[in-house]
């Protein structure tokens, strides 16, 4: 196997960025098909720019003969973690893999003395939570929790509004996500839409997969990303045939007091951007997270828009380890998310959402479903911060769960 680095890993006692080699940072990259891929894309530019060095990838399944690596040609290929890290001495560790591997992938790069970069959710239990942040605990090793809508200038823009009193008093936070996901989607790997698999937690959910960038970023609007909600309400539906949710309402009682909800759906019928609602008594704040787009709604004011930058966090991982800038998601910033998904693990299982109440139809081979009414539901629920059961959907009765 081809790699330029001699395997120096440095002593987990010492300060890591004294160890890291200045320029570039030998990264690899484990998990290479599916998200990893936009992974590789942006490795790319940060290795012709020169401040990493991609020193290689790690997967089971190998890139075959065909595959061009986004244009880079050849990368070595590990299946073992272990070995991976040994051969290239990566010092930061990217981990896009399915959620139930997260924990070991990440415990192995932290033994051998490499930075993470892991992907959402960090881990699908609080236990394995917890016993993520005790490895990183005096490791001097740092893990970013890869929610990209995190690195948006447009949440300190927002927060800053709110405590100017741009909106007046804060009311809550009622945020909508309705996208369209065919059974292509639950098709593409054997985890997709599980709780659970091969004895191990997965809790591959609405809330807790797709659209848990709405919920974290929720939870940072609120300034509360880093700690437990007081109590988190939490309702599971499913029109698909899987064993997880894909339509679910979600209710956190926040401890500065704000009320979050985040009401979603992958059976709508299209892909509009989700979009958060900063509900004041003078006005609102809207936030399209996946567009860093912000608008200012004030009584009597036309309202306001503006695009805001966002920062990568792959490239702000390198950038903190050279002390040039704080991270911005590290895994403690996570804790408020870690905390709905260990909701949505314990939650009985999701209730089915009837064909009844669905509109189902086959297409190019794969099924697609859409619920009746859910897009006026879900803007219903971000507008009043209602569950579901609470707005009287036909489909949705006694399913809440609370903890
Ligand atoms: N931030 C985002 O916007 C975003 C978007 C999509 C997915 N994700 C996250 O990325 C992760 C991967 O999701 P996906 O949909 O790409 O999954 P996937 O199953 O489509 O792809 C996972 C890849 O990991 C590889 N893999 C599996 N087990 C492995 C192991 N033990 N060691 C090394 N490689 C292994 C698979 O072969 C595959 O290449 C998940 O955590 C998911 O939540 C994030």
């Amino acid at each position: 196997m081809q790699h330029g680095h001699t395997p120096q890993p440095p002593s987990p006692d010492t300060d890591p960025r004294s160890t890291l080699p200045p320029d570039p940072v030998p990264v690899l990259l484990v998990g290479v098909h599916g998200y990893g891929r936009v992974y590789l894309r942006s490795l790319l530019t940060l290795a012709h720019s020169g401040a990493i060095d991609l020193a290689g990838l790690c997967d089971p399944r190998p890139p075959g003969p065909d595959d061009d690596l986004e244009g880079h040609g050849f990368l070595p290929c590990f299946s073992d973690l272990d070995e991976a890290l040994r051969h290239t001495g990566a010092r930061i560790t990217v981990v896009a893999t399915p959620i139930h591997t997260h924990l070991p992938l990440a415990l192995t790069a932290l033994r051998h003395g490499s930075h993470l970069m892991l992907e959402k959710p960090a881990t699908p239990s609080l236990e394995q939570f917890d016993r993520l942040t005790e490895a990183l605990s005096g490791s001097g090793l740092v893990c970013q929790v890869g929610f990209q809508s995190l690195g948006s200038a447009a949440i300190g823009r927002a927060r800053r509004l709110v405590a100017e009193g741009a909106v007046g008093e804060l009311r809550g936070i009622g945020t909508a996500g309705t996208w369209k996901r065919t059974s292509a989607y639950y098709e593409r790997a054997p985890w997709a839409g599980r709780r659970r698999m091969d004895g191990a937690d997965v809790v591959d959910g609405a809330l807790t997969n797709p659209f848990a960038h709405a919920v974290a970023t929720s939870l940072a609007l609120a300034g509360e990303g880093h700690r437990a909600p007081q109590r988190t309400e939490v309702e599971l539906y499913r029109a698909h045939p899987i064993e997880g949710d894909d339509t679910s309402s979600l209710r956190l009682h926040t401890r500065s007091g704000t009320p979050v909800t985040v009401a979603v759906t992958l059976c709508a019928s299209g892909d509009p951007a989700p979009e958060l609602a900063v509900h004041g008594d003078a006005g609102r704040i809207e936030l399209s997270y996946t567009e860093d787009r912000l608008t200012l709604r004030r009584e009597g004011q036309d309202p306001h828009t503006e695009a805001l930058p966002r920062a990568d966090l792959m490239g702000n991982l390198v950038a903190h380890l050279r002390d040039e800038a704080p991270l911005l998601c590290p895994l403690e910033a996570t804790r408020g998310f870690a905390h709905v998904v260990e909701a949505v693990r314990t939650a009985p299982p999701p209730r089915p959402i009837g064909t009844e109440y669905q509109e189902v139809w086959r297409e190019s081979g794969h099924t697609h479903r859409t619920v009746h009414g859910i897009t006026g539901l879900i803007r219903r629920s971000a507008e009043s911060l209602a569950l579901f059961s609470e707005l009287g959907a036909p489909w949705a009765r006694s399913n809440a769960s609370a903890i």
